[in-house]
This record gives C-alpha cells, sequence and structure tokens, in this order.
C-alpha cells in the first residue's frame, strides 16, 4: 500500500429484505420537514412510494415533493430541486430511487444555502460548499453506481453539452443512511439491471487498472469482480434470483465507497469517455462505458500489459502456461468481452444513438487527465472513440 490516505464511511447501511423497517428509527433522528425525492414514476408502479409515505406520516413527517429526477440529472432540474429545498424549509432530504435520484439529492444538499451557481462552483471548478448542507437519506432502488455510499455526484449540463462529476472531499457529503433492499431492484429491465452490473465492474476495474506496487486494494478488486461475474449470470438467466440480484447489489456498493482507491490512483478514462458520450447522446450510464471498454482496454493493452495478464488470470482464470503475456492479456480481454455479449451488455457506440460526425463533440466534453497506465490525447480518446462505433 504506498502513500497516505483516511477511510472514512459515515453512511449507515440497513440490507435486506425487511430493511425498511429501519427506516422510522432513522427518521427520528431529523427534523420534521423531509423533501420526498424521486425519479419518473417507477415507484409509484411499484407500490414502494406509498409504503415510505405512509412510513412518514407515522413518523409525523411534513413531507413535499420533489418528483420527476430524469436520468442523467440536469442543471434545470437541480435549481427547481433547490427551490423545493429552500422553500420547505427540510430538514432531512430523502431520495427513493437509482444514482440519478440520489446523485440530485447531494447536488441539492451542496446547493440550497450557497450563493454562487452550484454548477460553476461543483461540477466545474471542483470546489466544495461553503454554506451548510443538508442530509441525505436513501432509498436505493437500482444497484449500479454506489452512490448511496459515497460522495459523488454527477450533473449534466444540455447546455454545453457536459456531464461533470464531483466528488465531495467532506465525507459528510455521503448519504447518512441508505436503505438496500435487493428485492427492490427486481423490478428493473433487462437492460437497467444489466447496464448497472456493467458500471459495476467498470467501477472495479477503474481502481484495478493503475499501479504497480503490491497492493490490498487489488486483491479486493478480483473478489468483487469474481462474486459480480458469477451473481451477473445466475441474475440474466433468473432475474428473481434473491442471492445473486443481493450479491450484485451488496458489490456495488463495495465498489464504489472509496474502500478500493486506497492506496491507489485509480484511471477513470472509460468512464471520462463515458460520460461524454452520455452528455452529447443522453444514453444510459452504464451502457456508455460498456461501448467504449473494449477498444480503451486493447488501446492500452502495450502500457497496461502487466496489470491485463494479472486480471487475465485471476479474473477470467486464462491459463498462462505455454503463452506469451500478449497471448495471456488477449485471452483475458476475450473472456470480458464473451461475458459482456453473454450478459447483453456488448454493443457499439452507434447503437447507443452515437455518430461519427458526433466524435468531435464527444472528445470536446471528455475530460482528459493523466491517470492509469496511459495518458491520453485528444486524437487517442478519438480512436478509441472511432473503434467504438
Ligand atoms: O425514474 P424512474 O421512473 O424511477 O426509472 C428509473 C430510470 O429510468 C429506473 N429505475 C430505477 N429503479 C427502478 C427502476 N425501474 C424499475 N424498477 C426499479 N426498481 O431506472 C432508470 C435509470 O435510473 P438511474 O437512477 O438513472 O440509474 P443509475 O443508478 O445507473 O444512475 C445513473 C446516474 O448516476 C451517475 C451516472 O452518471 C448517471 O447520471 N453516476 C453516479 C456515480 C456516483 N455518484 O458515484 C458514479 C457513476 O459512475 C455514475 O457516473
Ligand atoms: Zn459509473
Amino acid at each position: 500500500m504506498l502513500g497516505d490516505f483516511s477511510f472514512c464511511a459515515p453512511t449507515r447501511l440497513h440490507f435486506g429484505p425487511e430493511s425498511l423497517d429501519k427506516l422510522a428509527d432513522e427518521l427520528k433522528q431529523y427534523g420534521k420537514n423531509v423533501l420526498l425525492i424521486y425519479g419518473g414514476g417507477s415507484v409509484k408502479r411499484t407500490g414502494l412510494y406509498d409504503e415510505i409515505v405512509a412510513i412518514l406520516k407515522k413518523a409525523g413527517k411534513n413531507v413535499a415533493e420533489d418528483p420527476g429526477v430524469m436520468p442523467n440529472p440536469t442543471t434545470e432540474k437541480l435549481k427547481e430541486g433547490i427551490g423545493r429545498a429552500r422553500t420547505h424549509r427540510t430538514d432531512l432530504l430523502l431520495a427513493v430511487g437509482g444514482g440519478s435520484v440520489v446523485d440530485y439529492a447531494k447536488a441539492v444538499s451542496a446547493s440550497v444555502n450557497e450563493k454562487a451557481d452550484p454548477w460553476e462552483k461543483f461540477y466545474v471548478g471542483g470546489e466544495e460548499p461553503s454554506g451548510e448542507t443538508l442530509p441525505v437519506g436513501v432509498v436505493l432502488t437500482m444497484a449500479g453506481t454506489g452512490s448511496e455510499m459515497n460522495t459523488g455526484s454527477v450533473i449534466t449540463n444540455r447546455e454545453t453539452q457536459q456531464k461533470i462529476g464531483h466528488v465531495f472531499q467532506n465525507p459528510c457529503m455521503a448519504p447518512r443512511f441508505a436503505i438496500l433492499n435487493p428485492k427492490y431492484t427486481m423490478t428493473l429491465s433487462k437492460k437497467q439491471m444489466t447496464a448497472g452490473i456493467f458500471d459495476i465492474f467498470s467501477h472495479i476495474a477503474e481502481q484495478y487498472f493503475s499501479g504497480d506496487d503490491d497492493n490490498t486494494s487489488d486483491y479486493i478488486a478480483e473478489g468483487l469482480f469474481r462474486s459480480l461475474i458469477y451473481s451477473s449470470r445466475t441474475a440474466v438467466t433468473n432475474p428473481e434470483d434473491y442471492e445473486a440480484r443481493s450479491n450484485i447489489m451488496w458489490t456495488a456498493t463495495w465498489a464504489l465507497n472509496s474502500l478500493l482507491m486506497k492506496g491507489k490512483k485509480g484511471d477513470w478514462k472509460v468512464h471520462m469517455l463515458g460520460q461524454a458520450v452520455g452528455a452529447v447522446t443522453n444514453a444510459t450510464h452504464g451502457l456508455t462505458l460498456a461501448a467504449v471498454s473494449p477498444a480503451y482496454y486493447r488501446y492500452i493493452e502495450e502500457e497496461a500489459l502487466p496489470k491485463l495478464v494479472r486480471f487475465a488470470k485471476n479474473v477470467w482464470d486464462i491459463e498462462g502456461e505455454g503463452k506469451s503475456d500478449r497471448e495471456i492479456a488477449d485471452a483475458g480481454l476475450a473472456a470480458m468481452e464473451d461475458w459482456m455479449r453473454e450478459i447483453g451488455v456488448h454493443v457499439t457506440l452507434t447503437e447507443l444513438g452515437a455518430t461519427e460526425e458526433q466524435i468531435p463533440a464527444i472528445v470536446r466534453a471528455t475530460i482528459l487527465f493523466p491517470s492509469g497506465y496511459k495518458d491520453l490525447t485528444e486524437e487517442d480518446a478519438a480512436a478509441i472513440l472511432r473503434a467504438s462505433l
């Protein structure tokens, strides 16, 4: 483990089929005014909305609502949420939904007592909130982003065609509590379930593909990769398999709660490319990552060779005997692509609605910084995107 680091995980997690029972106890710790934040309606269709409203009423809360948080939440919607949070004199932001709803709640939390424009200050400027923030509680309905236990928040500016994530430095920006009931994820479409699975895979990979030292984080990453791959195969065949869905949900949380970054620099290029694709096409986050990953890892194969060999052997069980390092790495990447085909996320940028003509705009929206095993120029980014069409 190289370098100095701190680890602080202030989110209380309640996991399992009965975990919503813990909401009433959590609510006791906050004031009366709750802003209930949710997405486009799945929570109403599943009945979860009614259950939560009943718990809030029983707890004597004064509830206002902020519905309609869209996938890839926008700066425009954020302004609306800040207004609602202020008008309601909110004590707790309760986010019920997937990563978009949770990310958005964090953005409202940071912005509610802020005079500056939140997009400019947090997302473009990477600064921290100067005012007091609001506590965020989560009832998670989608496994993927890890937003339930981290301080990350990704917002899209449709006007400038940018999608930028900010990881807040203050651990208090992580949700105070998160209720994780794997059964809630069973109403997801196959497309959303598998997009979430690939998002988890990519979070692990982004941290794994950096550094040359012997690091505990890489061994944890390999365990998470293996569990995810195993459970994803079961979940795709039988989406009702609780064991698989529960492992996927728990893996998602641990894949991006900062544990795997300890002692690591990280790579994050697949996310930078994927977010740029998302900014221009509004495609589903996990699928944007899936579209660029095969071409990206092949593009860095030479520079990342030792780690790709380890990835092939320890994650995909590729036998090394009689093979060159390059052959082993190739076999690992082929196994990754076979698995992507098997679970249905082997997609192209074209299938996500991107065109060759949009590549310059996607490159402009890609935030490039030195990281991982190979620094990318704009020409490199364009070449990877073209190979992903
Ligand atoms: O809006 P509703 O009607 O609720 O439908 C949602 C949405 O259409 C639906 N859904 C969620 N739970 C459901 C359900 N449908 C049926 N049953 C359920 N139980 O799924 C759709 C996608 O939801 P969304 O929240 O957008 O998905 P996800 O969790 O993948 O979040 C994506 C956002 O998170 C950001 C992404 O960039 C994207 O904006 N990320 C956040 C990160 C973080 N905070 O650390 C890191 C990630 O890398 C990622 O960038
Ligand atoms: Zn992601």
